[in-house]
């Protein structure tokens, strides 16, 4: 690799960074991280930091796991690419998705489409969606319903199913057919409602609605994070997603899991839906399915939804969608190793037991900065949403997040500011002194602010 300075000197020169306005950060180039150790990255100047992001939402193992790693280096060695398009099956991506169909289980999950990523696995789901219903006769149903705030990656489909405007604006028309219906977002809702029980019902009655008006016979599918992540982790009521089961189940429409932060253990359950005993029709994972380590992603079909594809005598049962990288060796060895050290250090557990104290934190910041709108929270996921005004929620301007972020930096702790929410996600293997470090770099960039 070139040496610091000219990493210095190009720092976003010709590289478009996502989610960002190539101006800004030309202006002010974000900072270059260069290692990383256990729960820490260090950046170009050598300054070593905690990450409370956690790479984005996915490196739960830490960056220093020696059976991924080595994982990948001897499948680079045996086999570093062959496809996995019909004709040709790698070793590693049968054993993985053997791997998720018994680690999904408890969700009904029986059969597994590999991808890049959590947006082609969205895409994936949505487009199965629509084929499933071709196959069983009822090519009408091809719309889909998903909640304002949600996040779905950035193709056209998952963009279309996208609740938030700043990912969608730009790059409208998207998908025709697409129906939002509010959040269960106790701190802001249509319905002013404070009660997350009485407003996850009132959400789930807007479905009901919505259903009602378009026609339940014109729906494909429904998809929901468990735990919204990117929209500012706004954690439903626990007796949210089983209503949209019962909704989903009496209209016949199939439910799909974005379960690509959700899954693997980040809100302290295997997955979200687990923690709320639904048994989604599909499941979409991504990110934590090997740590970060390598790109992978994929979609886990139900059973019944696997039926009908397999017990298909149409025309439209064969799978026209897959991706060059759909099952590669080198990402599905990744995930082998990272799903077994995953559970070998029950990351789950200890997700759930520092997010009990993080939460005990992020309240105590709230208690004590009036910059602090609302703190939000679930296993090691949490957001903390900063407003100017606590008795108008007017969100706080791009600089306060600034100053926040850099404060904290400074005190330490690498945090991630997206509009005027600070998201939390560290690695699952955080112990509780790095708890408690997270907490004063936050004290020290609330403090700032
Ligand atoms: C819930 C959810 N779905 C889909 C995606 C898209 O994943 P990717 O960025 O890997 O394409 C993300 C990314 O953060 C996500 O949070």
């Amino acid at each position: 690799m070139r040496d610091t300075n000219f990493l210095a000197a190009n720092n976003a020169k010709q590289i478009w960074h996502p989610m960002a306005h190539p101006a800004e950060m030309r202006e002010n180039p974000p900072r270059v991280v260069m290692k990383g150790e256990g729960a820490y990255v260090t950046d170009l100047e050598g300054r070593t930091v905690l990450d409370a992001v956690g790479g984005l939402w996915n490196v739960n193992l830490g960056y220093s796991c020696d059976p991924v790693k080595k994982a990948i280096a001897e499948q680079l060695d045996a086999l570093p690419y062959y496809s996995g398009f019909r004709g040709t099956s790698t070793g590693p991506s049968i054993e993985l998705a053997w791997e998720l169909t018994e680690w999904f289980a408890p969700e009904g999950m029986a059969r597994a489409f590999f991808t890049s990523g959590g947006s082609d696995s969205v895409e994936t789901a949505l487009r199965l969606a629509r084929q499933y219903w071709k196959i069983r006769g009822q090519a009408d149903r091809t719309k889909f319903l998903a909640l304002k705030k949600g996040y779905h990656g950035t193709h056209f489909g998952g963009a279309s199913v996208n609740g938030n405007a700043n990912f969608r604006r730009n790059y409208e028309p998207l998908l025709p057919g697409v129906f939002h219906i509010p959040a269960p977002y106790t701190y802001r809702n249509p319905f002013d409602e404070t009660d997350p029980a009485r407003l996850a019902k009132l959400c789930a009655k807007a479905l009901e609605d919505e259903i009602a008006f378009q026609g339940a016979d014109t729906i494909a599918a429904f998809i929901m994070e468990p735990v919204l992540g990117a929209g500012g982790v706004i954690v439903p009521h626990e007796s949210f997603m089983p209503l949209v089961r019962e909704i989903c189940d009496r209209h016949e429409i199939l439910l799909i899991a974005d379960e690509v932060v959700t899954g693997f253990g980040r809100t302290g359950a295997w997955s979200g839906s687990r923690a709320v005993g639904v048994k989604p029709d599909m499941m979409t994972i991504a990110k934590a399915i090997t740590s970060g380590y390598f790109p992978l992603g994929a979609t886990m079909i139900g059973e019944h939804v696997a039926e009908v594809f397999e017990a298909d005598k149409t025309s439209f049962g064969s799978i026209g969608h897959g991706y060059t990288y759909s099952g590669h060796p080198v990402g599905c060895a990744a995930g082998i190793a990272a799903l077994a050290e995953t559970r070998k250090l029950k990351i789950d557990e200890n997700a759930a037991a520092r997010g009990v104290e993080l939460a005990s934190v992020l309240e105590d910041l709230k208690a004590r900065h009036d910059v602090v709108g609302d703190v939000r929270y679930k296993g090691l996921m949490a957001a903390i949403e900063l407003v100017s005004d606590r008795a108008t929620k007017k969100a706080a301007d791009k600089a306060v997040m600034k100053t926040v972020a850099d404060a904290a930096y400074e005190a330490g702790v690498m945090l991630r500011v997206s509009g005027s929410n600070i998201i939390l996600s560290p690695p699952l293997i955080l112990t509780a002194e790095q708890v408690q470090a997270i907490g004063a770099g936050l004290d020290a960039g609330l403090a700032a602010a």
